[in-house]
């Protein structure tokens, strides 16, 4: 609860010794892209952006379409008009 564990693998310190990716230096950057000491704020939260992949059936279904899709319906119903 105390410490991120994430990092007792994956840090610089660590990365030589438990052979883990050590991770990268965006890591280390602030948003102005200058480089810290320590692991920027922003990156602290490994689960925020690393997930596990899993084939599991997603629990809510969406009915998002990219923009590019919704152009290209318009533009094929506009043809038939
Ligand atoms: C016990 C050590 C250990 C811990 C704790 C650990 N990892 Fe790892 N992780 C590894 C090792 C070793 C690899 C490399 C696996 C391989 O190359 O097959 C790896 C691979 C990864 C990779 C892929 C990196 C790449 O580009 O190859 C990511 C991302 C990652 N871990 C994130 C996390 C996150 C997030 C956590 C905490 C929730 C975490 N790890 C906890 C040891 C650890
Ligand atoms: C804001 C999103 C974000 C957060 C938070 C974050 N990462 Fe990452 N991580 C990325 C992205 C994007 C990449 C791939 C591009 C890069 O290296 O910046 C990456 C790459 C990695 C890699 C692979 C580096 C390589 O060279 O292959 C590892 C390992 C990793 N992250 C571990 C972690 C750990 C451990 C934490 C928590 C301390 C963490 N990340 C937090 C977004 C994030």
């Amino acid at each position: 609860m105390n410490g991120n564990k994430c990092l007792s693998c994956h840090s610089r310190a660590n990365s030589a010794r438990t052979q883990a990716t050590m991770i990268s230096i965006t890591h280390y950057m602030d948003r102005d892209g200058q480089p810290l000491a320590a692991v920027s704020p922003r990156r602290y939260f490994c689960n925020q952006c690393h997930v596990p992949q899993t084939d599991a059936v997603p629990l809510v279904g969406t009915s998002f379409e990219i923009i590019d899709k919704i152009l290209q319906d318009d533009a094929n119903a506009a043809q038939k008009r």
